[in-house]
């Protein structure tokens, strides 16, 4: 009998029981594509923990109970597809973990319907692509916790370690994990569109080659930018293109796509109504990164002005500075829902905890995670991370640089968006006073909407002279 059972035998699927069995632990495969149930029992062979089946009654029998069986599938309607098929096998007390990027309204439905029928139902976001389910992911589970001490050990041997620590950690009930997975991937999303934007204005400001970019990429991740995109972003500059033999990054077509959660969070962050511009540009610039036809056409009817190059030194100062202020600003907005959804929707999250085990394994670890699991330590109800007195130092430090910089490319038209959201809401957010008290007039002028004082209590109502 196998300890772990897992549903989908793509490369994610097949990546992740491997990495079950290395750790100790039998594990079991399910796919309906019997090639790939076939690649599985080659390659998990040797490890003689590894079995495979394309028949589900063969799959489940195979399993201790409780049953863990996690599923890697895409989400959607397949997710409910498998569920409905494991059900007539499987028993009260077993445990069904998602490990896919399900929308967290999706499990809370799934994990209410499981529960009626005595199955624990887990979403638990897994994070760090192939290499990191084969080696090492960042886990974020979430769903009935008594049932979470089963899955705990097989989690806590599979996942990345940072100084020893595991970085899965029981985050709360219902859709929690999903909800963070979905948050990290918006942070993400903002994380990838600030490095682009550097990307561009290194090549356009300063006329950096690929080889220079590299090079301060490189730099940047043993300072205090380290972290797995900009350690990646420095790679990408190398990688040579096969066909062209030039570099491959600049053969790449300019279109982003993207499979929703970064679309997810900054909806959610709306209707919770906690602003995120950091990724809601990100998003809106991979939407218009897609227009490229369009783009073409308007470059062609537009002047932009021509580039004064930038000193390579005070470029490369400042675009350091700017990023390490942005990327800040993207963490602080993507916790400050977390915060918010963790009271909204019950989860009772523990921000460090998820900053903790952010820390390796996943797409957005980085150095700066120590930082922030250290401030949320300090204070578990920090409602913004631009309010912790670890952080004040280090805002301060860089964000004149984010001011130079997003100047320096509103003159010369290089648009950055996300540096320039992320100064704006920093700007706004420390500002005791906004000139909102004029959409308050506005909205009392035309709709009777009524508004309050500054220097009194109460609700009030003017008849506005026309
Ligand atoms: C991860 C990633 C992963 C995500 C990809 C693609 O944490 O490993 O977030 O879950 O699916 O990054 O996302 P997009 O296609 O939306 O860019």
């Amino acid at each position: 009998m196998y300890d772990f059972g897992l549903v989908g035998l793509g490369v994610m699927g097949q990546n992740f029981i491997l990495n079950v069995a290395d750790n100790g632990f039998s594990a079991y495969g399910y796919d309906l594509d019997d090639e790939k149930v076939e690649a599985l029992k080659t390659l998990g062979g040797d490890l003689d923990k590894v079995s495979a089946s394309s028949n589900i009654k063969t799959f489940v029998k195979n399993l201790k109970q409780p049953r863990k069986i996690m599923l890697l599938v895409p989400a959607g309607k397949i997710v409910d597809g498998v569920i409905e098929s494991l059900l007539p096998h499987i028993d009260k007390g077993d445990i069904i973990i998602d490990g896919g990027n399900s929308f967290f309204t999706d499990t809370d439905r799934r994990e209410a319907d499981l529960q009626v029928k005595g199955i624990n139902f887990f979403g638990a976001g897994v994070s760090g692509g192939a290499k990191g389910a084969r080696r090492g992911p960042s886990i974020m589970p979430g769903g009935s916790k008594s049932a979470y001490e089963h899955i705990q050990p097989i989690f806590e041997a599979v996942s990345a370690k940072y100084n020893g620590e595991p970085c899965v950690a029981y985050l709360g009930p219902k859709s929690a994990g999903n909800y963070v997975k979905m948050v990290h991937n918006g942070i993400e999303y903002g994380l990838m569109q600030l490095t682009s934007e550097i990307y561009d204005v290194l090549k356009k400001g300063g006329d950096y080659d690929n080889d220079e970019l590299h090079s301060t990429f490189a730099k940047w991740n043993s300072g205090r930018l380290q972290s797995f995109l900009v350690e990646i972003t420095s790679e990408i500059f190398e990688q040579e293109d096969d066909l062209t033999k030039g570099r491959l990054v600049d053969q790449i077509l300019d279109k982003a796509k993207q499979k929703g959660t970064g679309k997810w969070t900054s909806q959610n962050a709306m209707d919770l109504g906690i602003p995120v511009p950091s990724i809601d540009v990100a998003v809106s610039m991979r939407e218009l990164s897609a227009l490229k036809d369009e783009r073409i056409k308007a470059d062609a009817l537009y002047d932009r002005p021509s580039v004064t190059h930038m000193d390579k030194e005070k470029l490369e100062e400042l675009t350091e500075k700017a990023l390490y202020f942005s990327f800040i600003i993207t963490y602080s907005q993507g916790l400050h829902q977390l915060a918010d959804a963790s009271k909204e929707y019950g989860y009772d999250l523990d921000i460090s905890v998820i900053a903790k085990i952010w820390r390796a394994g996943c797409i957005i670890r980085a150095g700066l995670l120590a930082d922030i699991t250290e401030a949320f330590k300090a204070e578990p109800s920090l409602p913004n991370l631009l309010l912790s007195p670890n952080f004040v130092d280090k805002v301060k430090e860089t964000v004149g640089a984010a001011r130079e910089l997003v100047a320096f490319g509103a003159q010369n038209g290089i648009p950055l968006p996300g540096l320039s959201n992320s100064l704006t809401y920093f700007d706004a957010y420390t500002s005791s006073k906004l000139p909102l008290n004029l959409i308050q007039a506005q909205r009392d002028y035309f709709g009777s909407h009524t508004y309050e004082r500054l220097d009194r209590e109460g609700i009030f109502h003017t008849e506005w002279e026309d």
